[in-house]
């Protein structure tokens, strides 16, 4: 028997008018799959007078928000306008009301997220948000539903596409920072102020959400460590190719096993190039998972844009819709709040380049340093000669703290011109 499913949609923006269009084009073949029909009842919007291109007639759209969600005629509320407020506010009440809810919103998610669960499992009814990491890449039903019985012992993502468009054309151009960030903004991979992602905050938020149900952890944000990418140079990643590495930025959370205590992150990393994640180029993202049983696995494809996020949002429309009409929801099990490690006690291998005077004795001073601070050196190599000469060192496994100290050391060397910046070594 066919069944009507009506949709509330709040913000018609890039993701918003692609999805009134995907649910528009593919109704019928939905309805004739699933025997629900779905619909769309009413659109909220800032501005009226702006055109969509969404074949919907004037009267479905409206400026108030709250109208939307509280009309008897919408029976699964899809909101895609972003931030935190008013969303926030919108989502309870809609789950109060007994309407399931569909997001994208990782900004909301990463804030407030635990809060938002805990409204969805009272009410009894589905809060989903597939689109909200990694866009189109259906990765977050995989880790809540097929992966439930799996003890995941790290998630490490690339999951921002302008920071991963930027450091390919580092990379296989040989270009500076500043030039290919004008590039990406000309091309559109980047926003005229591209703050939140190459500061890492975009990547830091989707790092919250998908911590949050790897781990069953309250993770918020402001939970996890942040480096973006401004301060990689087209030296660091010259030098990393020649070591068989390219730099992505990652997002990782990580259990450690004996003390179960999380490791939030984001910040540049060397990947080896036989890594799955160091063949991801240009906007596409990749998220890598390592659990116990299964080993490990790869999702990747279009991490953003309109028709990628709104797909990802008609599959959990759809499973909201049918959930609704069979009276059930997903479960999505509870949060604890974890014990997080600091970054200074992680552990990592660690890339370092040292600009130092040509003089007898250089190579003594350094090892010495690494050594007070029980570093351990794995390979060591000289770059250019004379006025030019770059140390360049890869360490063993050590800990973050000791290898802080030992560039703080270096500095105080008077055989040292510049002590460069670290880069963290993913493990072969
Ligand atoms: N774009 C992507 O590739 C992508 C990927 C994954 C997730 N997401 C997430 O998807 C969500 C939407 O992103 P987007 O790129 O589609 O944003 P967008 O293009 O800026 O669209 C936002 C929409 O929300 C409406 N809106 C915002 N505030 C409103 C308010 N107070 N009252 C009424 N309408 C309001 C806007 O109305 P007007 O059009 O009238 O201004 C617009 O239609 C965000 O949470 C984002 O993080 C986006």
């Amino acid at each position: 028997m066919n069944q009507s499913v009506r949709l509330g949609v709040l913000g018609c923006g890039n993701v918003g008018s692609a999805f009134v269009k995907l649910v528009n084009e593919r109704a019928s073949t939905i309805a004739a799959r699933t025997g629900i029909t779905l619909s769309i009842e009413r659109v909220a919007v800032r501005d009226l007078a702006r055109a969509r291109g969404t074949g919907l007639d004037d009267s479905v759209f409206s400026t108030n928000l709250r109208e939307v969600i509280e009309d008897p005629r919408v029976d699964v509320v899809v909101e895609l306008m972003g931030g935190v407020d008013p969303a926030r506010e919108l989502i309870i009440d809609a789950l109060g009301k007994g309407k399931p809810v569909v997001t994208a919103n990782k900004a909301l998610l990463a804030e407030c997220g635990v809060e938002l669960f805990g409204a969805a499992d009272s009410a009894g009814v589905d809060l989903l948000f597939e689109a909200a990491v990694a866009g189109g890449i259906p990765f977050i039903r995989p880790l809540r539903e097929s992966l439930r019985g799996e003890p995941i012992r790290r998630v490490m993502g690339i999951v921002n596409g302008t920071t991963n468009f930027i450091l390919t054309k580092m990379t296989e151009e040989g270009a500076d920072y500043g030039a290919v960030l004008s590039e990406a903004q000309r091309l559109g991979y980047a926003e005229a102020d591209p703050t939140a992602d190459v500061e890492g905050f975009d990547a830091a938020a989707k790092c919250a959400v998908f911590a949050s149900i790897a781990f069953g952890a309250n993770v918020t944000s402001g939970d996890v460590y942040r480096e973006g990418i401004t301060s990689v140079t087209a030296a660091d990643i010259a030098v990393a190719k020649r070591l068989g590495y390219v730099v992505k930025l990652l997002a990782i959370a990580e259990s450690d096993p004996l003390t179960h205590e999380l490791s939030v992150r984001v910040h540049p990393a060397m990947v080896p190039t036989t890594h799955p994640l160091a063949s991801v180029r240009e906007a596409y993202n990749a998220v890598f998972v390592e659990g116990d049983a299964v080993g490990s696995l790869m999702f990747y494809g279009r991490g953003a844009g309109g028709e990628p996020t709104a797909s990802a949002v008609l599959g959990d429309v759809i499973d909201a819709a049918v959930n609704l009409k069979k009276g059930t929801h997903a479960m999505l099990g509870t949060f604890v709040k974890p014990k997080f490690t600091r970054i200074d006690d992680t552990k990592s291998e660690y890339l370092l380049t040292l600009e130092v005077l040509d003089q007898p004795g250089v190579l003594h001073s350094i090892t010495g340093v690494f050594a007070k601070n029980g570093v351990s050196i794995r390979t060591a190599e000289q770059e250019g000669i004379g006025e030019n000469a770059r140390l360049v060192f890869i360490t063993h496994l050590a800990q973050e703290a000791a290898v802080r100290k030992c560039l703080r050391d270096f500095a105080e060397l008077n055989v040292m011109k510049r002590s460069g910046g670290f880069i963290r070594v993913i493990g072969k």
